[in-house]
């Protein structure tokens, strides 16, 4: 499947509960026939075991009809684990290729990352892997890959309240080199929604949605990111899928483009284990200090 086939908005799989399985398939299922088909999928989940239950979606709704992205996990000691963790995915999941492959975090590497590349870009020259992707790392360690390997898809933080990668201007350089940002915790858990941002209340109330679809619209159609959203609850699917059905005034995309929780935007990263939060964790800092 090309970037052109992936629907606007991502499937999540995080929390899906492999002991209440059915539940959560249905929940799945319903984002899938509303047209989501991205599916990112993670080993850390659940010990592998969500990975494992995937497959029952997969045979339900034809492996050619989704975009499976999957991670790269803790810990690659030697080169050799690059491509038995990408053959435990195709195991599990009983498929031949995944669409897209990539490290999910910089510290998942105990041999350098270049090194890696160079081995997901054998893999992907046998057929195992389609695209190449990386996660959760700097505008400069980007650049280091994307001049050995051509990346097609970066995964990173983005939401109204936390703008690192737009600041660092990594999202420009995505644009530039033709990869596709895809943002996880686009909402911010709900946490966004929740603070009651007067001009986000404003935009919800004058467009007739809910603040976070007016979050998710401005992502889409503005930024031209791809959001990945966790939800089970089949009322919040479609919710989130109906921030694609309007458009908004130019004006009203400009106060969500120049918002910024310095706050949040000037939290310290911390690249190397010294200070700061890691990225994977700005997300969660509260800065009300609750
Ligand atoms: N690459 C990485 O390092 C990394 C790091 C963190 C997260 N991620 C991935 O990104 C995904 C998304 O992040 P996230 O789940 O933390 O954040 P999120 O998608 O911003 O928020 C998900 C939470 O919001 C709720 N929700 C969804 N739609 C809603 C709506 N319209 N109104 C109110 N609540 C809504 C969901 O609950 P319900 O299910 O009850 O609707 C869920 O609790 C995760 O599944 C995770 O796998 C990746």
């Amino acid at each position: 499947m090309n970037k052109n086939d992936i629907f606007k908005i991502g499937i999540e799989t995080w929390k899906v509960n492999p002991d209440e399985f059915e539940k959560d398939l249905e929940a799945l299922n319903f984002s899938f026939e509303l047209g989501q088909n991205y599916l990112p999928l993670s080993l850390l989940y659940n010990n592998g075991k969500v990975v494992e239950k995937m497959k029952d979606f997969i045979k339900m709704v034809g492996r050619e009809n989704l975009f499976i992205c999957a991670n790269i996990e803790r810990y690659v000691e030697k080169i050799e684990d690059v491509e038995e963790q990408l053959n435990k995915y195709l195991e599990l999941l009983e498929i031949d290729y995944v669409d897209c492959f990539q490290i999910h975090t910089f510290a998942v590497c105990k041999i350098p990352m270049q090194e890696i590349y160079r081995e997901i870009d054998r893999l992907a020259k046998l057929g195992k892997v389609k695209q190449i992707g990386v996660s959760n790392v700097n505008l400069a360690q980007l650049k280091g890959i994307n001049n050995i390997v051509k990346i097609d898809f970066f995964e990173g933080v983005y939401n109204l309240d936390c703008k690192y990668y737009e600041n660092e201007g990594l999202i420009d350089y995505c644009k530039e080199n033709d990869i596709l940002f895809t943002a996880y915790q686009p909402l911010r858990r709900n946490k966004i929604a929740q603070k009651n941002y007067a001009f986000l209340k404003e935009l919800a109330e004058k467009y007739n949605k809910t603040q976070n679809q007016i979050m998710i619209n401005w992502i889409v159609k503005e930024k031209n990111i791809l959001p990945i959203i966790k939800s089970t609850n089949k009322d919040r699917i479609k919710e989130n899928i109906q921030a694609l059905d309007f458009e908004m005034e130019k004006d009203d995309y400009k106060k969500l483009n120049e918002f910024q929780n310095e706050k949040i935007n000037s939290i310290e990263i911390n690249w190397n284990d010294e200070t700061g939060v890691t990225i994977d964790q700005l997300a969660n800092q509260n800065e009300d200090g609750e």
